[in-house]
């Protein structure tokens, strides 16, 4: 699929058109459409079409430029946000699923008075499309087909820019997704740093890979201790981004790779454990994040530090009781195998402070009690920095990838004494489990402005999202490209 901006030079089968509840359409589409439909599109408003939000109509038109003409309800013009536009655009590629549609040409609407701009519109709609058109493919037939050139009608140079934005977030959103949607049999951590190593020979970034053996002799006890267990080594991938001159600083991303996590020795539960192969979304998007930075020429530096195991049970494994001395020095009483995300996270981040950043955001699938907290509309966001989390926050909001911030008292540290160690690695209790794992985190950040984002609930959907359906959804590629963007215009 491509995202252009302007009229389609062949012959677009469909238009898209998007309608305000309470306004007359009075749009060119929309005035081409009824004429072209003899009237069809003002017998639907008559019939009782309200553009309310989520609703949408299908048009056959007899002659003319289009066959299809898909009206969208967008609802009334005060509450107009990217959300909108985003479900908008997928409900009308279900209504046109099933016909043949390779162009679509899509009219923006004019926002007029409403908070949004013409550009974020055009953002919304155009990465939408990506969004929505997504299957994975590897081993089944997608169950349809989708169009291969969408063309934006009425876009301004800003919003021809924004376009620019929405095709290289949306291609990089669909490359994040495929590397989750790969089972643990096409996907372990080798495979994972070579997927990483393509990358930056593509869009010019440096990948540097550190093996099991180079791991131990570092000290980067928690991620071998974790990998130990599979017979596929651990990895660390550092990879590096230079936009800007090196007194910009360097902002850190690290990024939670368990290509698969069966919980170790304390095994997870069989019921649900397929969708284990998500664990690695934080390290995907990381990748992503950065593969998007280098094609939008961002300019600013970055560090994507991506520790990588398999999280397996096997003669090999480590035990419950286990101590591990971490990467930075600490002891850390191993409670539950299955709380390895912590374990790997704490030597990445402590791999990126190496790196000398001046702020670190690390994004993990990392506690089930998120789900439990949050729910799957809201990421799970901690750290260090009030300023940063709420630039974070900001970012989400922006996106469509909210974040709920949740607190990192030391009083919580109480929960991760160990009578054998530093640190014990969990709580058999129920109390504050993502609360716990950032606490975990935090002790391994030092001084440095930092950021966690918990996708656990947010990153695999069981139910179909509007726009993305079942399955992986990214979470935090959008968030985190914007909250670059942010950063490079307030330099
Ligand atoms: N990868 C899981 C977290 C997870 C659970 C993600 C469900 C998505 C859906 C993580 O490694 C894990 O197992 N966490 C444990 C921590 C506990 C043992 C302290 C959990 O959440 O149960
Ligand atoms: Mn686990
Ligand atoms: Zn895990």
């Amino acid at each position: 699929m491509n995202l252009f901006a302007g009229r389609c030079p062949g012959k677009p089968e469909a238009v898209f058109i998007f309608l305000c509840q309470k306004e007359k359409p009075l749009s060119q589409a929309s005035k081409q459409v009824d004429r072209l439909s003899q009237g069809g599109l003002s017998r639907i408003l008559e019939l009782g079409f309200k553009g309310k939000r989520k609703e949408s109509e299908l048009l056959v038109l007899p002659s003319g430029r289009w066959r299809l003409a898909v009206l969208l309800g967008v609802g009334e013009r005060k509450g107009l946000n990217g959300e909108v536009f985003r479900e908008a655009v997928a409900s009308g590629l279900k209504r046109i699923s099933g016909y043949k549609v390779s162009r679509v040409e899509v009219e923006l609407l004019d926002p007029g008075e409403s908070g949004l701009s013409l550009e974020e519109e055009a953002r919304a709609a155009g990465e939408a499309f990506w969004f929505a058109s997504y299957r994975y493919s590897e081993f089944k037939k997608p169950d349809r087909v989708f169009p291969k050139e969408v063309w934006i009608l009425g876009a301004d140079k800003k919003a021809r820019d924004a376009l620019f934005l929405a095709q290289v977030v949306g291609e990089e959103h669909c490359f994040a997704r495929e590397l989750v949607n790969k089972p643990g049999s096409e996907l372990w951590p080798e495979k994972f740093a070579e997927e990483a190593r393509r990358s930056g020979r593509r869009f010019g970034f440096k990948v540097k890979v550190y093996d099991e053996k180079a791991l131990s002799r570092m000290g980067y006890n928690g991620i071998v201790r974790v990998g130990q267990g599979s017979r596929r080594p651990a990895r660390l991938v550092e990879l590096s981004y230079r936009g800007a001159s090196v007194r910009e600083g360097t902002i850190g991303l690290v990024g939670k790779g368990v290509t698969f996590d069966t919980g170790g020795i304390s095994l997870k539960p069989p019921q649900g454990m397929e969708t284990m192969k998500d664990d690695m979304t934080g390290a995907a998007v990381v990748l992503g994040v950065m593969r998007a930075a280098a094609r939008l020429d961002l300019k600013l530096n970055l560090a994507g530090v991506i520790p990588l195991v398999e999280n397996m049970p096997g003669g090999a494994a480590q035990r419950p009781g286990d101590i591990i001395r971490m990467a930075d020095g600490t002891t850390v009483e191993v409670i539950s195998t299955d709380a390895e995300g912590r374990l790997i996270l704490a030597d990445g981040l402590y791999h990126c402070r190496r790196l000398k950043p001046k702020q670190m955001i690390d994004i993990a699938t990392l506690t089930g009690a998120c789900r439990m907290a949050l729910g799957r509309f809201a990421i799970g966001l901690m750290g260090n920095s009030e300023e940063l989390l709420s630039r974070i926050s900001q970012s989400g909001a922006l996106s469509g990838e909210r974040c709920w911030i949740l607190p990192l008292w030391d009083d919580y540290l109480e929960l991760l004494k160990s009578d054998a160690a530093e640190l014990k690695n969990g709580n058999w209790g129920r109390e504050a489990g993502t609360i716990v794992a950032g606490i975990f985190l935090k002790h391994f950040v030092g001084e440095v402005p930092w950021a966690h984002l918990d996708i656990a609930g947010t990153a695999w959907a069981d139910e179909a999202h509007p726009y993305l359906g079942r399955g992986p959804t990214g979470k935090g590629l959008r968030l985190l490209v914007r909250y670059l963007e942010q950063v490079e215009k307030t330099r």
